[in-house]
């Protein structure tokens, strides 16, 4: 198994640790176009492999994408990171361009490779990698729930005084401030959220969770790679171990949930096929309303990328 990660900055480097750590491939290219970073990164991570017991060759590629020829999966994160006040459709005209040739080098050397986006602004360079790949959309997705359903644990867990591992939990809708966390479908051990914890408490983590992002971003003057980066690598483990893990992902639509032809957060079964389901769950009214706002705003930004013209 040979898996590229495209952009050795925090998230990608990051991305490829996990990776190497969890073995789970024989080797991990980086690539990025900033000379000298892939390889330095893929150099110091590779030398923690007889610290922390792995096998994983980390292998930095600079930006010769010959060297990624053959890759099973191909993990994108190359494009800028968000600055303080900018929000992630901030970052179209740039990333979308960089996203672009990243996906043309990539299928270039590695045809059948699944395609896995973490570029900023998510949904919308998901879109971008399925038009300039032409593959088929089971192959091509993104990794946004995972992270914000993630996020949602966090603070739930600190509220609760309970294990993280406990809560199960569904947020649909795109990677931005109009993602849909669903508290129906959140429980801890089984138990309904909404029995353990008073409303507002939950609409007050739900609103935190929205921008959980962004509150990073303030702290930090960047985005953040942490739990982007777990959350991308636990898609690919599910992909490698053929899990069927089901996981919220950034998936073509076309007609679940009443939405088409968009990219968008919804359940998915993940599997070495990739995407191998679409899982429709039942809304209520004020949750189909809340997905279709989110779904608007997605489209207002698929918008901006085809009159950039660029795919
Ligand atoms: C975040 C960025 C990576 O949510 O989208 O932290």
């Amino acid at each position: 198994m040979k898996i590229t990660v495209v952009g050795a900055g925090n998230v990608g480097a990051t991305c490829a640790e996990y990776l190497a750590q969890k073995e789970l491939a024989e080797e991990v290219i980086l690539v990025d176009i900033k000379e000298g970073l892939s390889e330095g990164k893929a150099l110091d991570i590779w030398q923690t492999a007889s610290v922390n017991r792995y096998n994983t060759k980390v292998i930095g590629a600079g930006n010769d994408y010959s060297k990624t020829k053959d890759s099973e999966i191909v993990v994108i994160t190359a494009g800028l990171p968000r600055k303080p006040g900018m929000s992630r459709d901030d970052l179209i005209s740039t990333n979308a361009v960089i996203v672009k040739s990243v996906t043309e080098n990539v299928v270039k050397y590695s045809p059948d490779a699944i395609l896995l986006v973490v570029s900023n602004p998510l949904d919308v360079m998901t879109y971008a990698a399925y038009l300039t790949s032409k593959k088929d959309t089971s192959k091509v997705f993104g990794m946004a729930g995972i992270l914000d359903t993630a996020r949602f644990s966090a603070f739930l867990a600190t509220e609760l005084n309970v294990s993280p591992l406990d809560i199960q939990t569904q947020i649909l809708g795109g990677h931005g401030d109009t993602m849909v966390p669903l508290p129906r479908y959140t429980t801890v051990a089984g138990i309904p959220v909404t029995q353990l914890i008073a409303k507002d408490k939950l609409n007050a983590i739900i609103e935190r969770t929205k921008v959980g992002g962004g509150e990073i971003v303030k702290l930090l003057g960047t985005s953040a790679w942490y739990a982007p980066g777990a959350a991308a690598v636990q898609m690919v483990e599910a992909i490698v171990r053929d899990q069927k893990r089901i996981f919220p992902c950034c998936a073509y639509l076309t007609g679940q949930y009443g939405l088409h032809d968009i990219y968008l957060g919804v359940p998915v079964k993940l599997g070495k096929n990739g995407i191998e389901q679409i899982i429709e769950l039942e809304m209520n009214n004020e949750e189909k309303e809340l997905l279709n706002n989110s779904a608007n705003a997605v489209k207002t930004v698929m918008k901006v990328l085809d009159d950039m013209k660029i795919i």
